[in-house]
């Protein structure tokens, strides 16, 4: 497993409180990956029909709620599969939250079988992911459904 893994393995069993747990994997995150410059957990509300911003770390983002079907999360919701956009400018039903964004990746949390929510992350690189960071993602995403 690689060092990052490990840190991150580490926040999940040195500390028992949800939040900030979440909010610690948000840090360091955005701190020990260059290319990472927001990373956010929204997280489903299934009667509303739309995703919750809980804990990020960069930039705050107006978009706190994004109703299911909008933006690369709102999709993300939908179809229940990971979303890697290495440019932005491609996308149609994309969210804006800064013309500095290039890309985005966002990676879906599933807790017995269900979707209840995800890890996003936007870059302010063109093309910036790789097969690794969305094993990274999932890596992490794993660990989150344990929390709930
Ligand atoms: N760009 C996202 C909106 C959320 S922000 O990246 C924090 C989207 O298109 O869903």
């Amino acid at each position: 497993m690689d060092k990052l893994k490990v840190r991150i393995k580490h926040i999940f069993t040195s500390d028992n409180n949800k939040n900030s747990i979440l909010q610690q994997v948000c840090d360091l995150l955005r701190k020990e990956v260059a290319c990472y410059n927001w990373v956010g957990f929204y997280f489903v509300n299934k009667n509303k029909k739309e995703l919750k911003l809980a804990q990020f770390s960069g930039k705050p983002t107006e978009h706190i709620i994004i109703p299911f079907g909008k933006g690369i999360c709102g999709q993300v919701a939908i179809s229940n599969e990971n979303f890697v956009v290495q440019d932005v400018s491609e996308q149609d039903n994309y969210i804006s939250c800064g013309i500095e964004v290039k890309s985005e990746i966002v990676i879906p949390i599933f807790k017995n079988g269900q979707n209840i929510g995800q890890i996003d992350i936007d870059s302010h690189k063109m093309k910036p992911f790789t097969k690794k960071d969305t094993e990274l993602l999932e890596f992490v995403c794993d660990l989150v459904s344990n929390l709930f």
